[in-house]
């Protein structure tokens, strides 16, 4: 009787534990607030969901935030339409492809950094938009996208806010549009992915400003494209990108698997679907 009873207890004990660890989970995949959080790519360390980093992020543990999250701007994505990338000089005032992308999702709002500053070492791109949010910092990255050619109306560079050690620091590297220096380099490389995509070479550059230790943990909550993703692989550093746009996943995911990538050129100039259409069709040939 007496064996008995403590079977049953170990069982009722074994069951509470089960639901005790599905209720876990459920807090990890969603946040706790009902958030669907899609597993979208898993491999050799690099891991993608796709879903709302927010009330998510913070318990996947990772040790080190490197991101560049829509910066409260609301800017216009509709550049060809906007009447970006003409040259005045030439016959049919065409110069360069700008072309019209969708609004960043969530650039219609003030960006809030408090969230992710508990992280032990952070980079966030495009502070100067919200440095009144931000602890003080000497340690800035700069990114001098101009790299000797002459200022227009865009910005000469741009600034990550960083809770490291040091001085501020200068990466140099042109990026003017479609004017790209390196493997973006639209007459060479797979063309525009995201309107407001980073250098993966940037992106190496700022992690190493990070010193990671290498068993340290990568997060990207706003992954966009994935540069930042590549970057870490590159470096053989685990990350992890986050990203509510599912095209930008796909895109993230495909950039991983294949290095190298080109598509039809005509295609560079339609909307992030049909590149990302172009990017499957690729994939599959
Ligand atoms: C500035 S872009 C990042 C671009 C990226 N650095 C690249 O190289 O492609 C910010 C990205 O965050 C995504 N995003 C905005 N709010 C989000 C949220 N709450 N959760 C996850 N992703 C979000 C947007 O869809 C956008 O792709």
């Amino acid at each position: 009787m007496a064996v008995a009873a403590i079977r049953h207890m170990l069982r009722k004990e074994a069951r509470l534990k089960v639901r005790r660890m599905k209720t876990e989970n459920k807090r990890l995949w969603d946040g706790g607030e009902g958030k669907a959080m899609k597993p979208y790519y898993n491999h050799a360390g690099i891991q993608i969901f796709h879903g709302d980093c927010r009330g998510f992020a913070q318990s996947l543990g990772a040790d080190l935030l490197v991101t560049d999250p829509p910066y409260g701007m609301n800017e216009n994505t509709r550049r060809a339409s906007a009447g970006r990338g003409k040259n005045p000089t030439s016959k049919n005032m065409r110069f360069v492809s700008a072309r019209d992308w969708d609004p960043v999702f969530g650039d219609d709002e003030p960006f809030d950094p408090a969230p992710w500053l508990t992280f032990h070492k952070v980079v966030l791109f495009g502070a100067i938009h919200y440095s009144d949010r931000l602890p003080k910092s000497r340690a800035w990255l700069v990114w001098d996208k101009r790299e000797g050619t002459a200022s227009d109306d865009n910005a000469d560079c741009d600034f990550a806010w960083t809770n490291l050690k040091g001085p501020a620091r200068l990466y140099s590297q042109l990026w003017r549009g479609i004017c790209r220096r390196g493997e973006e380099n639209i007459s060479t490389g797979p063309g525009l992915l995201h309107p407001t995509q980073k250098p993966v070479n940037l992106m190496q550059w700022v992690i190493l400003q990070c010193k990671p230790t290498g068993c340290e943990l990568l997060l990207d909550p706003y992954m966009g494209s994935g540069s930042t993703l590549l970057a870490a692989k590159r470096m053989g550093i685990s990350a992890i990108g986050i990203e509510i746009e599912e095209k930008y996943c796909e895109i993230a995911a495909l950039r991983l698997q294949q290095s190298v990538f080109d598509f039809p050129k005509e295609q560079d100039e339609k909307q992030g679907t049909s590149v990302q259409g172009s990017l499957l069709a690729d994939l599959g040939s």
